[in-house]
């Protein structure tokens, strides 16, 4: 778990700014939901799904109930549904903090954000595409270029348990030929088994039956139906038939986006698909949904290899030193401020070089001096920081027109002009 610290910070601002800048304008609101949950509603994801199973923070409560800090947001979303019954299609989108007890390395981490959307209540093929139209296009404004898109469809669920069953006969036909890790995986969970990176595996994963084969007429047409639409809107992607996802809701549609820097076990920065089941064994009515999750601290870290969307210092616009007590220095800041333009200030009332060097260091655009002099004067120095012609003296009441002048983009406050109807 890590602290964000500034600028670092306003950076994670601004990117769920502009993720809900993306996702607004195509009909999304936000949900906020609890960091804790029932147990319960996160035991419905699945008992072969390694998140829930090994690595959720889950204790209890004082009232002796059996809570969980929630691993992902879609059971959560699914329990919203459940419990507050809106009209759909429920178009939804949710930032925040999720928990997962895994081994801290470069781009995974225990504390982790993700941004994301879920559409409940609809089937339509289209739903899969605008998901991931909206996450291309939230990429393109980040600027990040090196993403692609993988897919792949699981079928329906008779589909794909036919498809588990196969994979266990054949992997079992392999025996020893599988490394002890995926022998494990195979018990649990067969479709796990084609996500192995190691080595001996892969000869016996390339030969693996594929889930293609087992998709039944419905799958198979609202998956072509969905690559037409990726088609038609210019988005890349990549059929990988060997995609199974982590979690065991998925049923048709999954996708994943890769970055290209990270290590392969850490490479996804975002993902998600067609689930069903969840609403109703959350006791809801039976709901189709849709969604994908993409995490934050992934993205931001293929942001850095990019060099693309970077932290931004707040620009100040003034630094106000004050060596006559300071009071100066409070109303003038107030009145900057309250003019909509960003002001800071020496404290302690220390030397006029001390401040100065902070002035300095705030990068500010002009230092505004009040010494002794110009408090007897009724007048204050501006001093330009960042190169520009010489200071002057400027009266005091005078001040905040004087910058707002030499700083065309500054608006007024509502306040302001509300003063001028
Ligand atoms: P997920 O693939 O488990 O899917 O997580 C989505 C993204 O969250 C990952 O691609 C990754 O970027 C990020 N992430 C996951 N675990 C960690 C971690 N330990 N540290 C850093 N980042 C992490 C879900 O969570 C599904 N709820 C997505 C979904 C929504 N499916 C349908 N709707």
């Amino acid at each position: 778990m890590r602290d964000i610290l500034p600028p670092e910070s306003g950076r994670w601002r601004r990117f769920t700014e502009v993720f809900a800048d993306v996702v607004e304008r195509a009909g999304y609101g936000q949900l906020v939901t609890p960091l804790l949950e029932d147990l319960g509603v996160f035991t419905r994801i699945g008992d072969a799904t390694d998140v829930v199973t090994k690595e959720m923070y889950d204790f209890v409560d004082k009232g002796d109930r059996h809570v969980a800090l929630r691993p992902e947001m879609t059971a959560s979303v699914c329990r919203a549904f459940a419990e507050h019954r809106p009209t759909v299609p429920w178009k939804i989108w949710y930032a925040g903090s999720n928990f997962r007890y895994e081994k801290p390395q470069r781009g995974r981490y225990r504390q982790f954000d993700q941004v994301g959307v879920e559409v409940l209540g609809a089937d339509d093929p289209n739903l899969d595409v605008e998901v991931i139209a909206l996450a291309w296009e939230f990429y393109a404004r980040l600027g990040l270029r090196r993403v692609s898109l993988i897919v792949n469809s699981l079928g329906e669920p008779g589909d794909r348990a036919r498809y588990v069953e196969a994979l266990r006969d054949h992997f079992t036909a392999v025996g020893d030929g599988l490394s002890e890790q995926s022998r494990a995986t195979l018990e649990r969970n067969p479709l796990r088994v084609l996500d192995s990176k190691r080595d001996v595996d892969q000869p016996h994963i390339a030969a693996a039956p594929q889930i293609g084969e087992f998709h039944g007429d419905d799958a198979a047409s609202h998956f072509a139906a969905v690559l037409d639409g990726l088609q038609a809107l210019d988005i890349p992607f990549t059929i990988e038939p060997k995609l199974v996802r982590g979690l065991d809701y998925y049923r048709r549609t999954i996708f994943e986006f890769q970055g290209s820097t990270l290590d392969s076990a850490q490479n996804a920065l975002g993902g998600g698909g067609r689930y069903d089941g969840l609403v109703e064994a959350l006791g809801g009515p039976a709901t189709p949904g849709v969604g994908f999750a993409l995490g934050v601290d992934r993205t931001l870290l293929a942001c850095d290899d990019e060099g693309v969307f970077g932290a931004e210092p707040v620009e100040l616009d003034a630094f106000v030193v004050d060596v006559t007590g300071g009071l100066q220095a409070s109303t003038i800041t107030a009145e900057l401020r309250a003019a909509g333009l960003a002001a800071d200030r020496g404290y302690d009332n220390r030397s006029m070089k001390a401040q100065m060097k902070l002035a300095n260091r705030s990068g500010a655009r002009v230092a505004l001096i009040v010494g002794e002099d110009e408090l007897a004067a009724g007048t204050v120095v501006v001093k330009p920081m960042r190169g520009g012609d010489g200071q002057v003296a400027v009266a005091r009441a005078e001040v905040v027109d004087h910058l707002r002048q030499s700083i065309p983009s500054a608006e007024p406050t509502p306040a302001e002009s509300n003063e001028h109807e």
